[in-house]
C-alpha cells in the first residue's frame, strides 16, 4: 500500500471526523500518502480529491458533520458512474479506499470491491441499521440529542397535562425511536417493525393519565406507518372521542448535527485506526464495526445483503417501565 483514499458518504453522522482523522494519521504513520475525496461519491465521479496531511485533520475531532463533505449520489448507482469513480482512483494511483458511511454507501463500497478495487468500509449512520456492527458511528450522539428534546418536552407536557408526539429519524429502522423511548421514559413507542393501532395507543395514554401521570410522551420513528403527521391527523380528527390535546415535534436533521459524544469520537477513532491495520494485513472487501463489543470485520457482501434485527423484547420492557 502506498496511497489510501478516504471518503464519507450518505447522511453525515457525528463521529465521522474522528474516523477521518484516525485514517489519515494512522495511515501517515505507516508511511502512506492519504487522499481525501470531497462530497462523497459525487467527488469520486467528478475527480474532486485533495491530499491530506496530519495538520489538515487538526481541530475536527470535536466537530459534527464531515470535513470532507458528503452526498447522496444517484450517478454512482449506475455502471457508468462507478467506472468514472474507478478512473479517478486509478488516475491518482490510489491503492485502496476507506468508505465511511451507512447502508447505501457500503453497497457502493461493495460494488467497487466487486470491480476488484480494494475497499474497507467503516460502519457509520445514525440509523443503526447496518448489519455487521452492533452500533454505528453517530448513533450515540443522535440518541442524546433526541433525549435532550424528550426531557424538555416532558417538562412542558407535564405543565399542561398534554400528550406529545416526538418523531425521530431512522429511515425504515425503529432503533433510534425504541432506544430514545426507553431512555426517555416514553409512554408509547411507535416503530416500523411493529404494526400500530392508534386506538390502542390512545387507550394506553388514557390509562397513563388514569395512573396519575401528568404527560403522555409518544416517541415515533419517521418510518412508522403512523408517523407524527399521520398520528396528529388521526388524533385531531377523533379529538372529541379521544379527548387529548396533542402536540407534535419532528426532530429531523437536528439529530445529525451537534458535537459528537465521547462514545462516537472513540468509536470513530477505533474504526478509522482499524481500517489502516486491516489494509496492512492485506484484508479488504470488508466492513469494520463493533462485533461482540470489539472491532470486527464482516464481508461487505454479507453486510449489505443481511438485515440487522431489532430486539423487539425491548418494546415490552418499555411498556412495563412506562407504568
Ligand atoms: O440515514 C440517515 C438519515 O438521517 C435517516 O435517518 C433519514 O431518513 C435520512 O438520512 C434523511 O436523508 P437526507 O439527509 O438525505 O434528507
Amino acid at each position: 500500500m502506498k496511497r489510501i483514499a478516504v471518503i464519507t458518504s450518505g447522511g453525515d453522522a457525528p463521529g465521522m471526523n474522528a474516523a477521518i482523522r484516525a485514517v489519515v494519521r494512522t495511515g501517515l504513520d505507516k508511511g502512506w500518502d492519504i487522499i481525501g475525496v470531497r462530497h462523497g461519491y459525487v467527488g469520486l465521479c467528478s475527480d474532486n480529491v485533495i491530499p491530506l496531511e496530519a495538520r489538515d485533520v487538526g481541530g475536527i475531532l470535536q466537530q459534527g458533520g464531515t470535513m470532507l463533505g458528503s452526498s447522496r449520489c444517484p450517478e454512482f448507482m449506475t455502471e457508468e458512474g462507478r467506472l468514472k469513480a474507478l478512473r479517478t482512483l486509478r488516475q491518482h494511483s490510489i491503492d485502496a479506499l476507506v468508505v465511511i458511511g451507512g447502508n447505501g454507501s457500503q453497497t457502493g463500497a461493495h460494488a467497487l470491491s466487486q470491480m476488484d478495487f480494494p475497499v474497507v468500509g467503516i460502519a457509520s449512520t445514525i440509523d443503526n441499521d447496518l448489519y455487521g456492527s452492533e452500533i454505528t458511528i453517530g448513533v450515540d450522539t443522535a440518541l442524546n440529542i433526541a433525549l435532550d428534546a424528550i426531557d424538555r418536552l416532558k417538562v412542558t407536557a407535564s405543565s399542561h397535562q398534554r400528550a406529545f408526539i416526538v418523531e425521530v429519524m431512522g429511515r425504515d429502522c425503529g432503533y433510534l425511536a425504541l432506544m430514545a423511548g426507553i431512555a426517555g421514559g416514553a409512554e408509547v413507542i411507535v416503530i416500523p417493525e411493529v404494526e400500530t393501532d392508534p386506538e390502542a395507543m390512545a387507550a394506553e395514554l388514557r390509562a397513563a393519565y388514569g395512573r396519575g401521570k401528568a404527560h403522555g410522551i409518544i416517541v415515533v420513528a419517521e418510518g412508522a406507518e403512523y408517523n407524527a403527521e399521520k398520528l396528529s391527523h388521526y388524533f385531531e380528527k377523533h379529538r372529541g372521542r379521544l379527548g387529548f390535546e396533542l402536540r407534535a415535534t419532528i426532530l429531523g436533521h437536528v439529530q445529525r448535527g451537534g458535537e459528537p459524544t465521547a462514545y462516537d469520537r472513540l468509536l470513530g477513532t477505533r474504526l478509522g485506526a482499524a481500517a489502516t491495520d486491516y489494509l496492512v494485513k492485506g484484508e479488504h472487501g470488508i466492513l469494520l464495526g463493533l462485533v461482540k463489543g470489539a472491532i470486527g470485520a464482516t464481508p461487505l457482501a454479507e453486510a449489505v445483503s443481511r438485515k440487522k434485527k431489532l430486539d423487539l423484547r425491548l418494546l415490552e420492557l418499555a411498556r412495563v417501565l412506562a407504568k
